[in-house]
């Protein structure tokens, strides 16, 4: 049977191996989406619509994968896009990420709803650190969570801006997945016959939210499914105005994580945003939206000059993110690329899915005849 990381060779390996591992309404979180899925996809497939046109005799023994984000430069052109709730997956949950981050030299982002707080990773990692802010209707949690990441020497925050209400994502609602997790009737027997992750749910340390636990007892205390979380706790009424409020309250890099549409990557230019993930939220939110990489030339047409656009979403090879970089992306970013390989096998797990996918660049890039990324451009892309 397939069950060991040494198998493991690329994201669908890893998600194999998630599969074995995970009670399945855990598994099902990860790799389920929203409707009919038709989103979460076509974020993959889209990158099949080009191929790359490969120079050769270019010599290049030595290249350089690095560039620079949000002001700091990084040795990839990946980063590990912010998830929620890491603990669920594996018990060292976003340690684990952050350490793989560590080593490679790149970002690293915690949510809102992340299992770790503000304060342990501020203190303890030296990587580009970015925090993904949801915007609550209670505003002191909300300055409560900006005014943590200054203290802590966060670089940047990503406000999620497409979570406005919840996705419907069915396989959630038949799991009857809720954070924290319930034990009842249906999720018993998937529970009992992962005994493995059940006694470390148990017996290490609590699972908590600390960002929201002293501001709602929701998805700490009190079991809720995300989709009722989105619904009942997020401000509906958040919108340009208050992205300016924040931008004056951070002060620092400011991303827009959730742009789709090229009038809204405009706006995050006018209103002082450093970066834009383009992004349908792994197509969890809206499904039949249009995938990052299909909008990513139109929206680096329009604000690629002024603004490190992000395309974030689909990625499961080192060429898709080629292909992005070709189109003018800074960089790329995902969540289930390294979600699967952390439920597989923690941080070594993520370190083995990180380390494929920085060979997949390097060699692809030689492939290509590139010494730096900034060798791709269009002209080394063929659309059918
Ligand atoms: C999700 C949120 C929490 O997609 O990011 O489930």
């Amino acid at each position: 049977m397939f069950n060991r990381l040494k198998d493991c060779y690329n994201t669908n390996d890893f998600r194999s191996l998630a599969k074995q591992r995970l009670p399945s309404p855990i598994f099902h979180y990860i790799d389920g989406a929203a409707d009919d899925e038709i989103t979460l996809k076509q974020n993959t497939r889209a990158f099949e619509k080009c191929d790359l046109i490969p120079n050769v005799l270019r010599g290049v023994k030595d290249i350089d994968t690095s560039v620079s984000l949000m002001g700091k430069k990084i040795n990839l052109p990946l980063f590990f896009s912010p998830t929620a709730l890491q603990r669920l997956f594996h018990y060292d949950g976003e340690r684990a990420v952050a350490n793989v981050a560590e080593k490679f030299g790149t970002f690293f982002g915690i949510s809102s709803l992340a299992t770790v707080s503000i304060e342990e990773i501020g203190e303890n990692y030296s990587c580009p650190k970015i925090f993904q802010l949801y915007v609550h209707k209670d505003k002191g949690l909300n300055d409560s969570m900006i005014e943590n990441c200054k203290e802590n020497n966060f670089d940047a925050i990503a406000i999620t801006v497409d979570t406005i209400v919840g996705g419907n994502r069915e396989r959630d609602l038949r799991t009857g997945f809720t954070s924290p997790p319930k034990l009842n009737l249906k999720s018993f027997l998937s529970f009992a016959t992962h005994p493995n992750w059940s006694l470390n749910y148990l017996f290490r340390e609590k699972f908590e939210l600390p960002q929201l636990q002293d501001y709602v007892q929701e998805g700490t205390n009190i079991t809720i499914s995300i989709g009722d979380y989105f619904n009942t706790m997020l401000d509906q009424n958040m919108n340009w105005d208050s992205i300016a409020e924040i931008n004056k309250k951070w002060g620092k890099h400011l991303c827009l994580k959730g742009i789709m549409s090229v009038e809204d990557a405009m706006k995050a230019v006018d209103v002082g945003a450093s970066a834009i993930m383009v992004s349908n939220h792994g197509g969890r939110q809206l499904d039949g939206s249009c995938s990052p990489f299909d909008q990513l030339s139109d929206i680096v047409d329009a604000v690629g000059d002024k603004i490190d656009v992000i395309c974030d979403g689909g990625i499961r090879r080192g060429s898709h993110i080629l292909k992005a970089l070709s189109v003018g992306a800074k960089a790329c970013s995902g969540g289930r690329m390294y979600l699967y390989a952390l439920a597989a096998a923690g941080e070594a797990g993520v370190e083995r899915a990180m380390r494929l996918l920085q060979e997949e660049i390097e060699r692809n890039m030689k492939l290509m005849g590139c010494k730096s990324v900034k060798d791709l451009g269009r002209h080394n892309l063929k659309f059918r």
